[in-house]
């Protein structure tokens, strides 16, 4: 089932450590988003990774849009990686393995139900024990420690902390191979902020001279530009973006309706039938999807780098 063009993200990080600029990681939760996403990675010639959250499962089986993906993959020439985002336990990893992702990510820092803190050394036996399974499968690993929050807002944010995240990269590593790339908490959060956030750049830079591993911002929907490009100086190798694709799918299908609306408004006085065509809702909202996302590789640096 492994699309042919699928490599590890790891391969699409080294070239980003090499040249300096961050991969964006784009979540799908249906097939116009999958296509939205290789569409700006095509139109921007920019390496791809392509990423489905264990949540997908209360949406969707996540073989379904593991199928489009591949078929979409084996018709790009672009490089893609096909990532597990914020896989909560070793079993759920193992489902998505069988997929052929060909990355994926252990979120350690909470238990299953994603909102418990796990103790890090729940988290240490959990992460070891994907590393010791994806590294036989050539499969690329993510691993997080420290956790996500907007700082001043959020009560249980906790920024990822040197010495620890020192000590986990060491802890972690299974037969001498450990993670090959980190999610930290430097205040970025899952969704929308609240008002402007306190993004710590500083201490991105200090993870990355401490670790010397690419790192991740989790939760890149609304931060600002400038503290984007100073992340991505700093250390920062993958950036998430999910939120903002589907703000920009919603904002295009309310337009879309609500211009229907009207419409059927008028055929209704006219004694005309409706016509329910959503493909004229859903089209709209891939294109949106499409420029978002474009506008993201452009700002990451990743655009042209394919
Ligand atoms: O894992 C996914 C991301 O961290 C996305 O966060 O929804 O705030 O863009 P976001
Ligand atoms: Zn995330």
């Amino acid at each position: 089932m492994k699309g042919k063009t699928l490599v590890p993200s790891s391969e699409l990080i080294q070239d980003a450590v090499a040249r300096g600029y961050a991969v964006g990681a784009f979540n799908a939760v249906n097939m116009e988003a999958a296509q939205a996403i290789f569409a700006a990675a095509e139109r921007e010639n920019s390496p791809l990774i392509i990423q489905v959250t264990q949540t997908t499962m209360s949406y969707t089986e996540p073989e379904e849009l593991a199928a489009v993906i591949h078929t979409l993959a084996e018709r790009t020439t672009i490089p893609v990686a096909l990532h597990l985002d914020h896989g909560r336990s070793f079993r759920v990893i193992m489902r998505f393995l069988k997929m052929g992702f060909t990355s994926v990510m252990i979120d350690g820092s909470l238990q299953e139900d994603g909102k418990t803190p796990r103790s890090y050394e729940e988290n240490v036996a959990v992460t070891k024990q994907v590393i010791e399974a994806a590294r036989s499968l050539g499969v690329s690993v993510e691993a997080e420690i420290g956790r996500l929050g907007q700082i001043g807002e959020d009560e249980d944010v906790s920024l990822t902390d040197l010495d620890e995240a020192a000590k986990f990269v060491e802890d972690v590593k299974f037969d001498g191979q450990g993670v090959d790339i980190l999610a930290v908490a430097i205040g970025t959060k899952h969704g929308l902020f609240k008002g402007k956030p306190i993004i710590r750049s500083d201490r991105v830079k200090e993870l990355s001279d401490s670790l010397g591993l690419p790192l991740v911002m989790h939760g890149g929907t609304g931060v600002p530009d400038e503290d984007v490009r100073k992340s991505i100086k700093a250390g920062i190798r993958k950036v998430n973006i999910d939120t903002q694709i589907r703000v920009a799918f919603y904002g295009a299908i309310r337009d879309v309706v609500m211009q229907h609306e009207e419409d059927y408004a008028k055929a209704d006085a006219a004694g005309e039938p409706r016509k329910y065509d959503i493909r004229k809702l859903l089209a709209p909202g891939r294109d949106a999807m499409t420029e978002t996302i474009a506008e993201k590789m452009r700002l990451f640096g990743c655009a042209g780098k394919a």
